[in-house]
């Protein structure tokens, strides 16, 4: 496994030393036992800048940590990865920036997550390299070494070639990802925007969803795929911690301390502009305006997680959305009843089942998502069919989910207040059949089918243990 991050935080302990715990991720509960199986190891970046540790074994699993320095975080990770590619991938919800000393670090970082993984690797192996920080190295990889089997999946959208060509490294790019044999997309727009990339900014031939690699002199000809595997979660976790009873006893102590409001609406977002954080609050206040909902009797709580606080773009959306968060709350709010409950912190898996359990409205109503997982979080917490998902028309989840889930475009502001209105009013019958589909959909479909149904069709590719 080669991503961006490790499955574990590090941090220094009281004695000065540096310790590390387990952060908890549907990627790695999925891949955990496939890789205790495979002795496998991980290949990722700390965290932290400068923090230089040998490989060291978690749970079976060998963790193989990629040093970055500090001017190589601001270049690669907030610069290259999430103030150029991210902002270009989403549809341009904010300008991309181009620049080539970013380029550079993030070449540079890619080579270095190249070589731990071809020395991590043994003959014939099989490696699965995450995301989009990482395009570069399926290509570098295998010029090191031509005997594995590489995979890459992308867990956010493939922009349109129309936007993708805007980048001055696109055609590295493309040929990068063609290092792997198998390319995975969240959809299969994913897929085939990424076709139509290789299409149109290369000379290999494409037939349906397989791209045609010439042999040169130190790799043989093969065949490339790109295809949609949509991303899971734990379902099974999910559904059995909004089972326990303490957290049910959680979830009306949170439901008590809001004041016990006829209808409390959910939003659960990494702080970022991609979510549609402002659309939605700026709807909640509109509907607060109109009288269509009191802050008396309902209540929006917004988890916005700290993230990439370093990059502009995210401090500026801070500033924004708690500038409207403020002016809600200071026109509707009362003494004891806040409009917005608005909290700036992350969470461990148990409250936020606590928090969905509480919710009989979630609001998702991102601008543009890969996935989305918090949708699919809400409903397998739901096993008492309650609660109403409101769900963007422009996330992954609404391509596979519809037509359980009330869709609404947010850019529509009326539209979206409309659906909101109709989601809090929901006749308890209707709202558990949407939910009982949503369940059916959601709950046989696990991050762990999703790496196998992955992991089954690249090790499908012959192996080539012979090239060396
Ligand atoms: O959705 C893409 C992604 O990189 C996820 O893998 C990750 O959980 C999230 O964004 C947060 O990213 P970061 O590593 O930048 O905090």
């Amino acid at each position: 496994m080669v991503a961006n991050r490790l499955p574990v935080d590090f941090a220094v302990d009281d004695e000065g030393n540096l310790d590390w715990q387990r952060s908890p991720g549907g990627l790695v509960t999925a891949l955990e036992p496939v890789m205790q199986q495979a002795d496998g190891a991980w290949v990722g970046w700390s965290g932290a800048p400068d923090l230089a540790h040998e490989p060291f074994e978690a749970d079976g699993m060998l963790l193989v940590p990629v040093t970055l320095s500090a001017d190589e975080i601001e270049g690669y990770y907030e610069g290259f990865a999430n103030d150029t590619l991210w902002p270009l991938y989403h549809d341009v919800i904010a300008p991309p920036t181009y620049h080539r000393q970013w380029w550079d670090a993030y070449k540079r970082v890619n080579q270095r997550f190249a070589e731990a993984a071809a020395a991590q690797a043994a003959r014939g192996a099989v490696v699965w390299v995450h995301d989009y920080q990482l395009q570069l190295v399926p290509k570098m990889l295998r010029e090191l070494r031509p005997d594995l089997r590489i995979g890459f999946f992308d867990h956010i959208p493939f922009p349109p070639v129309e936007l993708f060509q805007q980048l001055p490294w696109r055609k590295r790019i493309v040929e990068g990802l063609l290092g792997a044999d198998l390319i995975g997309f969240q959809r299969g727009g994913d897929a085939s925007n990424f076709v139509r990339a290789v299409r149109r900014l290369t000379d290999h031939p494409t037939r349906g969803s397989v791209i045609s690699m010439g042999s040169d002199d130190a790799t043989p000809g093969r065949r490339v795929r790109a295809a949609a595997f949509p991303i899971s979660i734990d379902t099974q976790h999910f559904d059995e911690l909004a089972r326990k009873p303490e957290v049910q006893a959680r979830a009306k102590e949170i439901r008590a301390d809001l004041g016990d409001p006829d209808v409390v609406m959910l939003g659960v977002d990494r702080l970022d502009y991609t979510k549609g954080i402002r659309h939605r609050i700026k709807a909640y206040g509109e509907l607060l305006q109109d009288g269509r909902i009191e802050a008396a009797t309902t209540t929006l709580v917004q988890v916005a997680s700290p993230s990439r606080e370093n990059v502009g773009a995210y401090q500026e959306l801070r500033e924004h959305v708690e500038v409207l968060v403020g002016r809600v709350n200071g026109e509707f709010g009362e003494i004891g009843h806040s409009a917005i409950h608005y909290l700036h912190h992350s969470y461990p898996p148990v409250e936020m089942a606590a928090l969905y359990l509480a919710a009989d409205v979630m609001l998702v109503t991102s601008l543009r998502d890969g996935m989305n997982l918090v949708a699919k979080e809400y409903i397998a917490a739901r096993s008492d069919l309650g609660g109403v998902l409101v769900l963007s028309e422009f996330t992954g989840a609404a391509d596979q989910l519809a037509p359980g889930p009330l869709l609404v475009n947010p850019h529509d502001i009326d539209g979206m207040k409309d659906i909101i209105v109709a989601a809090a009013h929901m006749d308890p019958k209707e709202k558990r059949r949407r939910m009982r589909n949503l369940r059916r959909k959601v709950m046989g479909d696990d991050v762990a089918k999703w790496s196998q149904s992955f992991l089954g069709v690249l090790t499908a590719v012959p192996a080539r243990d012979s090239y060396v």
